[in-house]
């Protein structure tokens, strides 16, 4: 699927339920429960959870205007979970990933070689995180700071529109965060939690493995 290239403000990108997002191609992406049992020598509590991956499904839209990059996700969630009241309480969630390097596995979320950067939005944060890992069980939350990622969300109608906004490049060039070069490829993954079947970290949806995005020049 491609970045698309459009003239238009970081203000209107940036608002999930614009006209714009109307002019950019969705893509509809299936989304699998993840195989928790693979996970099981990370956590043997979590790995008993059988009835995860409550979301089969997520439209994407990408754009760009030269400056900034926008990843628009729209999926279907029957109850929106903003709040956190218990321990035993999640919020929905949505994690966007890109590699690092080229040899980099979405579905192993990185290896030591290869590690993966990816952006993750919790409904009752009021910040997203940038997350950096290298396989199952590496994964750090990172201040969306570091690179000034931005997320935006509305949930109307039983669906959730989310956007995740970020310069193309980040002023800290280093082996960690992804930078996008118009005029050039790279992959895309996504993962979704429904905090309303108390999913968090390994109990999600996921979209297999990389998507490959071409960002128009
Ligand atoms: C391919 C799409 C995927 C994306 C976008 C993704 C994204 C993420 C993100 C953003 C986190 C951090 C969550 C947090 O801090 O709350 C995470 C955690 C985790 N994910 Fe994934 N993931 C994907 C696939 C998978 C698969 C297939 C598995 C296998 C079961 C998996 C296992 C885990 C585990 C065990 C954790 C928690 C431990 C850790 O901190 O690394 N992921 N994932």
């Amino acid at each position: 699927m491609k970045v698309k290239s459009v003239n238009a403000s970081n203000d209107k990108l940036t608002e999930p339920l614009a006209d714009i997002w109307s002019q950019v191609p969705g893509k509809n992406l299936g989304l699998a429960p993840s195989p928790i049992a693979a996970t099981q020598y990370l956590s043997p509590f979590m790995a008993l959870k059988t009835d995860h991956g409550t979301v089969s499904n997520v439209e994407l839209k990408l754009a760009h205007n030269g400056r900034t990059i926008f990843a628009r996700l729209r999926w279907k969630n029957d109850r929106a979970n903003t709040v956190i009241k218990d321990l035993d309480d999640f919020s929905d969630g949505a994690g966007i990933m890109f590699p690092l390097t080229p040899d980099a596995n979405a579905f192993a979320m990185g290896d030591e070689a290869n590690p993966v950067n990816a952006w993750l939005w919790k409904a009752d944060k009021e910040k997203p995180f940038d997350v950096y890992a290298r396989g199952w069980g590496s994964s750090q939350r990172r201040s969306a700071e570091i690179s000034g990622l931005e997320t935006q969300a509305e949930y109307i109608d039983g669906f959730w529109h989310l956007v995740f906004k970020r310069s193309l490049r980040t002023s800290l060039i280093g082996k960690e965060l992804v930078n996008f070069t118009p005029n050039s490829t790279l992959g895309v993954a996504i993962a979704i939690w429904d905090g309303g079947n108390k999913e968090r970290a390994a109990q999600k949806s996921f979209s297999g493995n990389w998507e490959p995005i071409e960002i128009e020049p």
